[in-house]
């Protein structure tokens, strides 16, 4: 008697690095666009963290005025990390959520500094949104035309839009 075909087993390895999702992006695109949101959502998390520790620790005159503005901030990426690793999981990939990942991943450097003045934590926020900009915007050409991933690049260009907001009210408190 013939022996009924089943399907060869699935390696593991396999099962972690294919996506499940039939959305018309070749596997290598989608897994390419999952790791440069991957590194993004690192980036987001770390610029996150250093919003909250200037909320917690901003000193001066302006205090009150920071504190509630850094509140803000962080309240707005952590929405927008959210809608990160969301889109990972669109394209059929997992997010990273260990702080040993991100701290692998991002790209933007930690603010270690016990003290930081009030000028210099709006200066470092700012530098730190402006090269997410600068970075999205060079992912948003790459993301379209040569990962053929539509979506996760409307997706990225909605983000810079966010960015530039917060790059702006950043700039404008830091005007002396
Ligand atoms: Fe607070």
């Amino acid at each position: 008697m013939a022996k009924a075909k089943s399907k060869p087993a699935t390696p593991k390895a396999a099962l972690v690095e294919s996506s499940e999702a039939n959305i018309g992006i070749s596997e290598s695109n989608k897994q390419a666009v999952a790791g440069e949101l991957n590194k993004l959502l690192a980036d987001e998390f770390l610029l996150y963290t250093k919003t909250r520790k200037f909320h917690w620790n901003v000193e001066g005159a302006q205090f009150h005025d920071l504190h509630l503005f850094f509140e803000k901030q962080y309240d707005q990426l952590a929405l927008m990390m959210d809608e990160v690793a969301e889109r990972i999981r669109k394209i059929g990939h997992y997010a990273l959520g260990s702080m040993k990942h991100y701290l692998q991943e991002a790209s933007l450097l930690e603010n270690e500094d016990k003290e930081t003045s009030a000028p210099t934590m709006l200066q470092e926020l700012l530098d730190d949104h402006e090269t997410i900009i600068r970075r999205l915007r060079s992912d948003v050409d790459k993301f379209q035309d040569k990962y053929k991933d539509a979506g996760s690049a409307d997706f990225i260009t909605g983000l810079i839009e966010q960015h530039e907001t917060m790059a702006w009210m950043l700039r404008a408190t830091a005007k002396r």
